[in-house]
């Protein structure tokens, strides 16, 4: 038993897990693939704790302990429920847990929320050694699918195997250097969750055609991750992300998660590439925009995404090699 630190990233999906085939065991209706982030991550100290209660909080920078409220902490204690349950043990811990990002900034904190909690309890219980895959099925049952990705750095799929458990690199972080400059056009938590949003989606009439589709599209963004084919990869991902939302607009009741402002920066990307500059985006569940380019185009892309009127911040980041052990600890 020790004290343990982890930082995991927040991830961004280029094939997205929207449809669940379990929603309480978490297994999706259709294979996933992200590209783990660098800049956008959670950084969590798990402390061993005498006495039968878990406390929660969240570190400021200054240090200070702040209580995230009843439900935030109950999430975290159901998770800490879970890695017990796996251990075998009965410890209880003091939990203090940081973003490197705004959390106002709107951008969905659950996927490096979830992952760094769970290989930090694991790590707090002597387990940090358990093979990752293991790890990812484990953060997985957080309810957050796409935490289980957060797991491993780099290029991402989940699942990989036909129980839908398991998520594994498809590449590493230094195969291909694509940087995710996000345009922040929305704070604050999304008006519907992703959890009712995958309740939803089968729903849509138009689903059915998503999860064919998406047969052809998945083995297309490999192929293009695999040869670097930027040129191949921004038609793949804007469809994706377009068909991912046109699924939430078209759900019985429909989601609407895109803003004025959301729709200004696909005018951007689209102006960007008319100017020479390779630029395209993928988006969330959410109206935040994630614009993914290579190295020469980041610079170029941020200034314009920045200048786009309801544009609130823009926030660098790009590909990254995962969790983060044996950190500075929050407290
Ligand atoms: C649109 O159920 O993993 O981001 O718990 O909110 O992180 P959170 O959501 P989750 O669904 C993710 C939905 C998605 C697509 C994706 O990341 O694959």
């Amino acid at each position: 038993m020790k004290k343990a630190t982890v930082e995991a990233p927040a991830n961004i999906a280029l094939i997205k897990y929207w449809g669940a085939l379990d929603l309480d065991e978490v297994l999706p209706l259709n294979p996933s693939l992200s590209m783990t982030l660098r800049a956008c991550a959670t950084r969590t100290t798990v402390e061993p704790l005498a006495g039968d209660r878990d406390e929660v909080w969240l570190v400021a920078e200054s240090g200070a302990f702040q209580d995230p409220g009843e439900d935030f902490a109950g999430k975290v204690r159901a998770q800490l429920d879970r890695v017990r349950s796996w251990a075998g043990s009965r410890q209880c811990f003091r939990v203090g847990t940081r973003n490197s990002f705004p959390s106002a900034a709107g951008m969905a904190s659950s996927a490096s929320g979830f992952a760094a909690l769970t290989l930090a309890a694991a790590a707090a219980l002597g387990r940090a050694d358990t093979d990752r895959g293991e790890l990812s099925a484990l953060t997985r049952r957080s309810g957050s699918g796409s935490a289980a990705r957060s797991v491993f750095g780099g290029y991402v799929q989940w699942p990989v195997d036909p129980s839908g458990e398991y998520s594994a690199p498809v590449a590493e972080s230094d195969h291909w250097d694509l940087r995710d400059v996000i345009a922040v056009v929305e704070e604050g938590p999304k008006e519907v969750s992703s959890r009712e949003g995958h309740r939803r989606a089968i729903t849509s009439p138009y689903f059915a055609r998503r999860l064919e589709e998406l047969v052809e599209r998945y083995v297309q963004v490999q192929m293009a991750i695999y040869h670097r084919d930027f040129a191949a990869l921004v038609p793949l991902i804007e469809e994706e992300a377009i068909d991912l939302h046109l699924i939430a607009m078209s759900s019985r009741p429909p989601i609407f998660y895109w803003n004025p402002a959301t729709l200004a920066v696909h005018q951007a990307v689209r102006g960007l590439r008319r100017d020479g500059v390779p630029a395209g985006f993928t988006m969330d569940a959410g109206a935040n925009v994630h614009v993914l380019c290579e190295p020469a185009a980041e610079e170029e892309t941020a200034r314009r995404l920045a200048a786009v009127p309801g544009v609130l911040s823009v926030i660098r980041d790009g590909v990254g090699p995962g969790p983060l052990f044996d950190l500075p600890h929050l407290f």
